[in-house]
């Protein structure tokens, strides 16, 4: 089993890895964790796009779980001397991994890759198409604060276009019961997404989730003044007034301060959950290891 797209993971499978991700969450308090659960196993993280977030936390769960980490340094790898991805995947595969984490600029990359493996390979985010992982921890932490999904008005505000974590936030969300409302510029608004103006989007909601604008995957400049972006379509404060009193504030990171949200309100400790997303990133993709390499622990 592969975890590429949302759409890989059944109801009970989602349903699986977020009351397993809320355990391990727990477990990652404690002082000290020395779980075996991996005991044996080796993961490959390949990351052929930057990354500080999903990479460390997948090194992180993987060695929690007592697994043996290898990180593939892309900048130092053969893919410099021409290989292809197909042939990367081939010499991975032949050094037996037991899982394989990657990340890469091209959307559809990881299952070109999966398709040449004999382990689970997890997709850590792909060009503009998914990241699978990111929407289970957004959904974690959301049943985290809330203590469920369904029923919950979310805004989800920003470069739409460009962002793999609306993507799969969209349909994991949906599929848990969310009532979405989605906002952008024009510009950066796919052509298949009912969009709405911001004041729209967060008038009434419960959480406030932000996106980065994603200015490396634009071919043509965006043409805005300094702050314009934030005051037309960032998140303020008088614009989240807007929303429910208790909304909660959410961005996958790496925020973009006074761009696409004001940065006291990133750092509001009463309505910003974007630090508990970073900790739960850790416990979710736990679970997500831990179920994708459970037959071959039994
Ligand atoms: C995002 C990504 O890389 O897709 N970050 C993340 O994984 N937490 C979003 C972004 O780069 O803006």
């Amino acid at each position: 089993m592969h975890l590429l797209s949302i759409d890989s993971l059944s109801d009970a499978q989602v349903a699986l890895i977020l009351d397993e991700g809320a355990r391990w969450f727990e477990y990652n308090r404690q002082p000290r964790r020395n779980s075996k659960r991996l005991d044996g196993l080796t993961v490959i993280n390949a990351f052929f796009e930057n990354s500080t977030r999903t990479l460390l936390s997948f090194e992180i769960a993987a060695k929690r779980l007592g697994a043996q980490v290898v990180v593939m340094q892309v900048e130092r790898s053969s893919i410099k001397k021409g290989e292809t991805l197909e042939d990367t995947a081939r010499t991975l595969n032949a050094m037996r991994p037991d899982a394989l984490v990657i990340r890469h600029g091209t959307s559809g990359a990881p299952g070109t890759v999966a398709a040449l493996m004999d382990c689970p390979v997890i997709n850590g985010g792909d060009g503009i198409g998914e990241h699978p992982t990111q929407a289970l921890l957004d959904a974690a932490t959301i049943r985290h604060r809330f203590g469920h999904v369904a029923g919950l008005r979310i805004a989800i505000c920003g470069d739409l276009k460009h962002s793999r974590v609306a993507r799969s936030n969209i349909k994991l969300l949906r599929r848990l019961g969310a009532d979405l409302r989605l906002a952008g510029p024009p510009s950066l608004m796919p052509d298949d997404l009912p969009a709405c103006d911001i004041d729209q989007a967060v008038d009434g909601a419960e959480v406030v989730m932000m996106l980065r604008v994603q200015r490396e995957r634009m071919t043509e400049d965006l043409g805005d003044a300094p702050g314009e972006y934030l005051d037309r379509y960032g998140l303020t404060a008088a614009r989240l007034a807007k929303a429910t009193p208790h909304a909660a504030i959410m961005h996958p990171g790496p925020i973009n301060r006074g761009v696409e949200i004001e940065g006291d309100l990133a750092d509001d400790p009463a309505r910003s959950l974007i630090i508990l997303q970073v900790e739960m990133g850790v416990a979710v993709r736990m679970a997500c290891l831990d179920l994708l390499t459970a037959e071959r622990v039994a």
